[in-house]
């Protein structure tokens, strides 16, 4: 297989586009990615032509929808390599995932307990296991990192313990972009007898992801930095745990009888998916990986670190830049100050030139402490992006300098 970004980006409608005069140079895809043709297509062909509801009707429409509903399932099982079918639960997103993973495990826990997670965490994978500690007695501990991004793996292994009984962690921190050794740290809390929950909001787009081999318990996804609509996710997890939990919300889908003053839950998965789902969305989800599977996922990886590379060198030119978060194991997350500039103005400028960022805390509030930074401007890449993209965020960022430095 080959790699041909030029026909890549044509198959995304918004890259067309200007924004401000400029053509659409779009480095924020972090927070979320454009989605291909393939993608709308089967947004508008459900729409268009099956919307129904799954699972409940006795009609052609109902059916389409459910087998096409359930294709998704089999499709996502496979692109994460997970053991079974009924190990991928459908979530609105990562937050709503890593707070069902709370929801189960978490009414396990006890004083005495504790529960690691690391000082790159995103809000989500932050505040859900304080909540959940608050709510058991039990204690959170917090991983350092080098001001490099890497975290400190000695000091983990001082922290990890008979009484840890979590280890939740980023794959890929959305704030610096740093990989994290999540075999290793995983491999190291099984043998303590701790649950592992990966964050793979950022980690699922650059690579392939295999549950089996990480040797986790849980990874979580959002769909929209797949490429696929928002508004969908998923859990997966080992359905030996999973079918242990106590439900998480009610209603129709998860029950298998019901009587006025009882009832009782039915099988994984429905058992964890209550309620109409985003039907349209995990449609969309499965096209979306569909499409990024056919791509070859090495060539993806080079083009990626080009850029990374690329971008890195040319943020050289510019005196009073200095990139944030300097791993060797890095995706292609570029996060930034530059001296007299706050981010903020830094965005807003770069956006008058078509150039789109994200600036502020990265969602990450604790991290940015920790860095001693009011927050930061970032670049982040996809498959679409080109050398020429990086060439115009660097001659903004110069414009940007004259008018704030
Ligand atoms: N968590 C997303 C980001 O890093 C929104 O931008």
């Amino acid at each position: 297989m080959s790699f041909d970004v030029n026909a890549i980006r044509a198959q995304f409608p918004v890259l067309q586009r200007e924004v401000n005069g400029k053509p659409l140079v779009y480095l924020d895809n972090a927070a979320t990615t454009q989605k291909p043709q393939a993608v709308i297509d089967a947004l508008v062909e459900y729409y268009t032509q099956y919307n129904s509801n799954v699972h409940r009707g006795a009609h052609h429409l109902s059916d389409e929808a459910t087998r096409r509903y359930e294709q998704a399932r089999d499709i996502l099982a496979k692109f994460i390599n997970a053991a079974r079918r009924e190990e991928v639960i459908w979530t609105s997103g990562t937050t709503e995932a890593i707070n069902l993973v709370a929801n189960g495990v978490g009414q396990l826990f006890k004083a005495g307990d504790e529960i690691i997670v690391t000082e790159l965490e995103h809000h989500a994978n932050l505040v859900t296991w304080q909540q959940a500690c608050k709510r058991s007695g039990a204690t959170l501990k917090i991983c350092p990192i080098f001001d490099s991004g890497e975290l400190d793996i000695a000091t983990f292994d001082t922290l990890l313990n008979d009484n840890t009984r979590l280890v939740a962690l980023p794959h890929v921190s959305n704030a610096l972009g740093t990989v994290n050794p999540i075999k290793e740290i995983s491999l190291k809390a099984k043998q303590k007898g701790a649950w592992v929950l990966v964050d793979g909001a950022q980690g699922i787009a650059h690579g392939d992801v295999d549950v089996q081999a990480i040797g986790c318990d849980f990874y979580v996804f959002s769909g929209h930095k797949l490429f696929a609509p928002t508004g969908v996710g998923v859990l997966w997890g080992r359905k030996e745990i999973l079918e242990t939990w106590p439900v998480w919300q009610t209603g129709g889908e998860m029950i298998a009888d019901v009587d006025y003053q009882t009832a009782t839950w039915g099988e994984l998965p429905n058992r964890l998916e209550a309620g109409t789902p985003n039907i349209a969305g995990v449609i969309g989800l499965g096209a979306a990986v569909k499409w990024f599977s056919a791509l070859d996922m090495q060539a993806i990886h080079a083009h990626e670190q080009d850029l990374l590379a690329y971008a890195s060198k040319r943020a050289k030119e510019i005196e009073g830049m200095r990139i944030i978060g300097t791993a060797p194991n890095k995706v292609g997350v570029m996060s930034f100050e530059l001296a007299g500039a706050h981010p903020a103005d830094i965005g807003f400028i770069l956006d008058k030139q078509g150039v789109a960022i994200r600036t502020g805390d990265n969602c990450a509030q604790p991290l940015m402490k920790r860095l001693g930074l009011p927050g930061t401007a970032r670049a982040s890449f996809s498959i679409y992006n080109t050398r020429k993209d990086i060439d115009q965020l660097i001659e903004a960022l110069k414009k940007a300098k004259t008018m704030l430095a």
